[in-house]
């Protein structure tokens, strides 16, 4: 039932236009409940309404966290992130958020036998600091492009920052 329901999410997320995500256009914020609105909160300000990152600092989410459910330590790695095992959210609407990121950021780029994270293994997960986590994240790529699941020379965040004010954001 589950996995229909995401699979259903995940088709209506292929068939729309990009952006992926969900916010309905000229609708405010506050409008919005739920998940929608913990992510608008508290993780769009990093990682953009469209999941597009913030280049050369902040990885895009918007077909690319997926790809961590395809290797062993990802599932882990989604959990104990800091911007996710920090979050003042408690451990249930991070749950939502995070189930949220990956059926709506993560498209056809999360692996066919994930299921969602529960509430009590994120609680858990949390509170286990991350070490090395940049060392570990470099590690999971390299296994992906090793698989052909990832480009060379992507690794989800880009080299040469975008120039920010020019962009008027
Ligand atoms: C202060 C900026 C910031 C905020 C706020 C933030 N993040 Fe992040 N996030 C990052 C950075 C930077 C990384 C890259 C890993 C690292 O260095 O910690 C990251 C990594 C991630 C990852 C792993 C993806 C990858 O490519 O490594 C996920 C999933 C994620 N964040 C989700 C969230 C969610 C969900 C929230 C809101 C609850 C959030 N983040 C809030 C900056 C942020």
């Amino acid at each position: 039932m589950r996995a229909a329901r995401l699979a259903a999410l995940l088709l209506a997320v292929a068939a729309a236009p990009a952006p992926a995500a969900d916010y309905a256009p000229g609708r405010p914020l506050e409008s919005h409940d739920g998940a929608r609105l913990d992510y608008a909160l508290k993780c769009k300000g990093c990682h953009g309404l469209w999941g597009q990152g913030t280049p050369g600092h902040v990885p895009r989410l918007d077909g690319f966290v997926g790809l961590f459910t395809h290797v062993p330590e990802g599932r882990d790695y989604l959990m104990r992130v800091p911007g996710v095992a920090r979050s003042v959210l408690d451990d249930a609407r991070l749950t939502g958020v995070l189930n949220w990121v990956l059926a709506t950021y993560g498209g056809d780029t999360v692996a066919p036998d994930f299921t969602p994270f529960t509430v009590e293994e994120i609680a858990a997960a949390r509170l286990r600091p991350l070490e090395d986590r940049k060392g570990l994240r470099d590690r999971m790529l390299a296994e992906l492009r090793a698989r052909g699941l990832l480009a060379p020379d992507d690794d989800g965040i880009g080299t040469s920052p975008e120039p920010r004010s020019v962009a008027g954001r």
